[in-house]
């Protein structure tokens, strides 16, 4: 099947095609002459989904998806959630984003140090952490939402070469003590946000489409 996969991400596109792999024939914007940047300014993860698939539809009428993806960090209220391509500001690249995130909790586990230092009891603070993906299929000039999530938590530093974005600071559970980018593509994909939503819109296309 050959559908439009609303993306410049290189990292999202690889796993997207071998997560669904040869049945799906993905092809991107760009490759329809769609250069531009698609808008997303939602104020959830669904809504930039959609946001992106419908202005995809919208300029090509072709059946399509879109992804989008936040980190929520427990003890940051959630953060990055719907800011993660952004945390450090517009322009600024991935390391930025993770030094960000890395200097928030290293500051809030200090002050828990000096409150402990001072003799006040304070709750260690929780590095827990996910990652959450919600697609959006436009089929037929239908949309149908699918949504994956994983569990994990935020590592001390930064390790490993693999992946792409938040990865190098994500432990996921199913894999202690080593980050998204230190395992392989194939373990991160069977356990992924994306694998997981991914299989469902490919199961969801099998039995519906
Ligand atoms: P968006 O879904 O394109 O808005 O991406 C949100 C941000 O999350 C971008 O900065 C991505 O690089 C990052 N991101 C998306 N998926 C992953 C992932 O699987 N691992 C690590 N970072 C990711």
């Amino acid at each position: 099947m050959k559908i439009v996969f609303a993306t410049g991400n290189k990292g999202k596109l690889r796993e997207a095609s071998e997560i669904l792999g040869e049945g799906f024939e993905l092809v991107t914007p760009a490759e329809i002459g769609i250069t531009e940047d698609i808008p997303e300014t939602g104020n959830t993860l669904r809504a930039n989904s959609l946001q992106k698939a419908q202005y995809l539809f919208d300029k090509c009428g072709c059946d399509c998806f879109a992804d989008d993806t936040g980190l929520e960090v427990d003890s940051l209220g959630g953060a990055p959630g719907v800011y993660t391509a952004r945390y450090a500001g517009e322009g600024k690249d991935f390391n930025a984003n993770m030094d960000k995130v890395l200097y928030e909790l290293k500051v809030l586990e200090s002050e828990v140090h000096t409150a402990a230092a001072m003799g006040l009891k304070m709750k260690k603070v929780s590095r827990r952490a996910r990652f959450k993906s919600v697609i959006t299929l436009i089929i037929n000039g239908e949309k149908h939402f699918f949504e994956g999530t994983l569990e994990g938590t935020i590592a001390y530093e930064k390790s490993g070469n693999g992946g792409f974005g938040y990865d190098p600071i994500f432990i996921a559970d199913e894999y202690p003590g080593q980050t998204l980018a230190d395992i392989t593509e194939e373990q991160k994909n069977e356990i992924s946000h994306r694998g997981k939503a991914l299989r469902a819109m490919a199961q969801w296309l099998k039995t519906n489409a």
